[in-house]
C-alpha cells in the first residue's frame, strides 16, 4: 500500500515524468482490477457515456484507452457495466438535464448493484455548483474529475479502488483542476472507428463570447506542437486511418503561444504531406480569425474536405457586438462569399443562437438575411441558454420564451428551406464517399460521407466499411442522399 501511495502522490515536473507515473498507475490499477475481478468472479467491465461535442468524443476515446489498459473490458449497456463514466457537457442547460436524467436512472440500478463504480468528468464537472449538486443529491458517485485531468484516470481509479478498501464506500473522490498548461502526450486511446480519427490540435478557448461557458470549463487556449500532432497522425496513418478531423474550439488561432512559427494553414500543409491520409477535416473555425492563407491552402488541396463549419451565431451586427464576436454582418457575408468563390463546391455550415438577450424581430430579420445570402448547407440552431457566470446571463432584456420560440421557428424554417435547396445542387453527380457504417434502418445499405459532410446511403455490405468508393447521388432527400455505387 505504501508503494501505491508513493506513486499516486508523487510530484512530477515534466510531461515525461508524468507519463512514466501514469504507466506505473496503469500497472497498479491493473493489479487492483485483477483482484476485484477474482473477488467478484467475472471480468470488470466499463462503459463511457459521452455528451456534447467532438472534443468530448475524443476525450472519451482516451478514457476508454486508459480503462482498457487497466484491464477493463467494454460493455455496451451502460446499466450493466461495472464502471460507468459520464463525460458531460454543459454548453446549454438541456445538456445538463440530460446528464442528470441518466444519473438518476443509474442511481436506481446502483441501489441493487453496490459494486458499481460511477464517475463523472467533462465540462459540467468543472462547475462548482454542478459538483455540489452531485455530491448532495447523488452520493453514490465515486469519482468526479474534470476536463484538464482526463489523462490521470488510471491514478484516480487506483485511489477509488483503494479507498473502497481502506475507508469504506461512499466517499466521493473529487479532483478538478481550474486550468492547466500541461498536455500529456502518448497516453493510450481506444478509437471508435478504425478508419477515421479526431486529433486534438489545441485545447481551451480565449474568446469569451458573452453567452458561452466553454472558456470557463475548458481553460485557456494552448496549442500542441506541430511535431506532436504530425507524429500522432503518422501513427494513425500507419494503423490504417484515412480521415483525420483536427479538433480545437478555434482552430484558426492555432499556433499562438508556441515557440515555433506556425499558423493553422501551415499545419494543414504539413498534414497534407502524410501518405495514406486521404481526407482532412477540421472543427471549429471562428470567422474573426479565418485567414486568406487558409482559403488558399484549402482551394489548392485535394485532401482537405469541401466543408467548413463557420459559426455565425447571429446575423445582427448589434447582437454580434454584444456577443463579443468581433465581426459584423457584412464581414461575415463577405468572408463566406469569398470562400464560395475560391472553392465553389464547398459546403458551409453554421451555428445560430436565437433568443440572446435584447434580440428583436429586426435582429432575426438580419439573421435570416445572412442565411439567404450565404446559402448555408446546414445549420445547428440553438435556443439561447443562460449560463451562470457568463456576461450574457446578467444582461437585462432576457427575451420571453414565446418570442424566442416564434423566432427560433422562423430561423429553423429558413435554414431548412435553404439547405435543402443547397443539397439538391449535386443530385446526379458521382462523388467519392468514405463508407462509415451499415445503415441502421436497412442493413442492405451502407452509410458513407461525402467530402462536403453530407451522408449518402447505398446498397453495400460490411466489407466496404473504411473504403473510399465512387457513388452516384441518385436521389436527394433534403439533408442526405440515396445513391448507387459506381464500379
Ligand atoms: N446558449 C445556446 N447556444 C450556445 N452555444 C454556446 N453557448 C450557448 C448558449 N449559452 C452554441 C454556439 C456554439 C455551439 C457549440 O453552441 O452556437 O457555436
Ligand atoms: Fe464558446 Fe466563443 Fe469559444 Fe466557441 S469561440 S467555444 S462560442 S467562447
Amino acid at each position: 500500500m505504501s508503494d501505491i501511495k508513493d506513486v499516486i502522490d508523487r510530484k512530477t515536473n515534466t510531461d515525461e515524468e508524468e507519463l512514466e507515473r501514469q504507466r506505473n498507475c496503469i500497472k497498479i490499477a491493473s493489479e487492483l482490477v485483477r483482484e476485484r475481478s477474482e473477488h467478484l468472479g467475472h471480468s470488470i467491465t466499463y462503459h463511457v457515456t459521452t455528451f456534447g461535442c467532438q472534443m468530448n468524443a475524443r476525450d472519451s476515446e482516451k478514457l476508454s484507452g486508459i480503462l482498457e489498459q487497466c484491464g477493463l473490458t467494454y460493455e455496451d449497456d451502460e446499466l450493466e457495466a461495472d464502471v460507468v463514466i459520464y463525460n458531460t457537457c454543459t454548453v446549454r442547460d438541456n445538456a445538463n438535464q440530460k446528464f442528470f436524467g441518466h444519473l438518476g436512472s443509474l442511481g436506481a440500478v446502483k441501489k441493487k448493484r453496490s459494486d458499481m463504480i460511477v464517475g463523472v468528468c467533462g465540462c459540467l464537472s468543472q462547475e462548482k455548483s454542478a459538483r455540489e449538486k452531485i455530491l448532495a443529491s447523488y452520493p453514490f458517485v465515486a469519482l468526479i474529475f474534470g476536463t484538464h485531468n482526463v489523462f490521470d484516470l488510471a491514478r484516480l481509479l487506483v485511489i477509488v479502488l483503494t479507498r473502497e478498501v481502506t475507508k469504506g464506500r461512499g466517499s466521493t473522490v473529487t479532483e478538478v483542476w481550474d486550468d492547466t498548461d500541461r498536455v500529456v502526450e502518448d497516453m493510450p486511446v481506444k478509437r471508435n472507428y478504425s478508419f477515421k480519427s479526431g486529433v486534438n490540435i489545441m485545447f481551451g478557448c480565449n474568446n469569451f463570447c458573452s453567452y458561452c461557458i466553454v472558456p470557463y470549463v475548458r481553460g485557456r487556449e494552448r496549442s500542441r506542437t506541430s511535431e506532436d500532432i504530425i507524429g500522432e497522425i503518422k501513427r494513425l496513418a500507419a494503423e490504417g486511418v484515412k480521415e483525420v478531423m483536427l479538433l480545437g474550439q478555434n482552430v484558426n488561432s492555432y499556433g499562438k503561444g508556441l515557440s515555433e512559427d506556425i499558423t493553422f494553414a501551415g499545419l494543414l500543409q504539413k498534414v497534407e504531406k502524410i501518405d495514406c491520409i486521404e481526407r482532412i477535416r477540421f472543427m471549429t473555425s471562428h470567422p474573426k480569425d479565418l485567414s486568406d492563407e487558409l482559403i488558399d491552402v484549402m482551394a489548392a488541396s485535394d485532401k482537405i474536405c469541401r466543408h467548413i463549419h463557420l459559426p455565425l451565431q447571429s446575423g445582427s451586427t448589434r447582437i454580434l457586438a454584444s456577443m463579443n464576436r468581433h465581426y459584423t454582418k457584412e464581414q461575415y457575408i463577405d468572408l463566406a462569399l469569398r470562400i464560395r468563390e475560391r472553392i465553389p463546391d464547398i459546403a458551409i455550415t453554421t451555428d445560430i443562437i436565437t433568443g440572446y438577450p435584447g434580440e428583436t424581430d429586426e435582429d432575426i430579420d438580419d439573421t435570416i438575411d445572412v442565411i439567404e445570402k450565404v446559402g448555408f448547407d446546414g445549420a445547428f440552431t440553438f435556443i439561447y441558454s443562460k449560463r451562470t457566470g457568463t456576461p450574457a446571463a446578467s444582461m437585462p432584456d432576457q427575451v420571453p420564451e414565446d418570442v424566442v420560440k416564434r423566432n427560433f421557428d422562423r430561423v429553423l424554417a429558413k435554414v431548412q428551406e435553404i439547405s435543402t435547396k443547397q443539397a439538391a445542387r449535386i443530385e446526379g453527380r458521382v462523388m467519392d464517399v468514405l463508407v462509415e457504417d451499415i445503415n441502421r434502418q436497412d442493413p442492405s445499405l451502407v452509410t458513407g460521407r461525402l467530402s462536403n459532410n453530407l451522408n449518402v446511403h447505398f446498397p453495400g455490405d460490411a466489407s466496404l466499411i473504411g473504403k473510399i468508393v465512387d457513388v452516384k447521388l441518385t436521389q436527394c432527400k433534403g439533408f442526405y442522399y440515396i445513391g448507387e455505387r459506381i464500379i
